[in-house]
């Protein structure tokens, strides 16, 4: 079984990829295949509201959005990861949010039943609007969020500084544990 985590800072070997590293370890010492696909390395462009995918399973915008969408058709767990900006996930992950989301609701809710759930990376602040906002793709969705011991929101403003947030981590892995044993019985059933 395969868990992808997309990380959306635009900093490849920031906080958010230490928080995800952090996170697929526990999958990996599991037994799941992950893979880690940094959003700011792809062309992904707004929604332009056109409704097209209610025509077929597609989006007519030519980027890289269709070919991130089939990866997530073929992953068992979908992670969202994102530092916080003013509050906010960043624009690559919104974007993202936006198309698949609604290319997936149009054509028969092509992720449901599948597991995962966001994580915010912030300095201080935003960190539960910004896991809020990207959770409500997973329920609109209707994939099937495992709980932790808090929130996915571990704080970090310098790279690395996310390493001294242990209460974080901690969550985080238990957030881990929890998605691979959410995947392994939902396989089973
Ligand atoms: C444009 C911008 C906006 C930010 N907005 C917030 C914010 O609203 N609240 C906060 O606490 N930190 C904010 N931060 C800090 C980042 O969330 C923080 O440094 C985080 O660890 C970055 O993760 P990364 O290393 O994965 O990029 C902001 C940083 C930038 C560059």
């Amino acid at each position: 079984m395969k868990v992808i985590a997309f990380n959306a800072s635009p900093r490849k070997q920031g906080n958010t990829r230490i928080v995800i590293e952090h996170t697929l370890k526990q999958l990996n010492d599991m037994g799941f295949e992950t893979g880690i696909i940094h959003l700011f390395d792809y062309t992904i462009q707004p929604c332009q509201g056109c409704n097209e995918c209610r025509e077929g399973e597609h989006c007519p915008i030519n980027d890289d959005l269709m070919n991130l969408y089939e990866i997530m058709k073929r992953a068992d767990g979908i992670i969202m990861a994102s530092p916080v900006y003013f509050g906010s996930a960043t624009p690559p992950l919104k974007a993202l949010i936006d198309r698949t989301g609604y290319i997936a609701r149009n054509n028969g809710y092509v992720f449901k039943g599948k597991a995962g759930a966001p994580i915010a990376v912030t300095a201080r602040d935003g960190g539960n609007f910004t896991i809020a906002q990207i959770a409500f793709w997973y329920y609109y969705n209707g994939l099937i969020m495992p709980g932790s011991t808090s929130w996915n929101v571990v704080y970090g403003e310098e790279i690395g500084d996310v390493l001294q947030d242990t209460r974080g981590l901690e969550a985080m892995t238990e957030f881990g544990i929890n998605l691979g044993n959410l995947l392994t019985k939902l396989a089973d059933k």
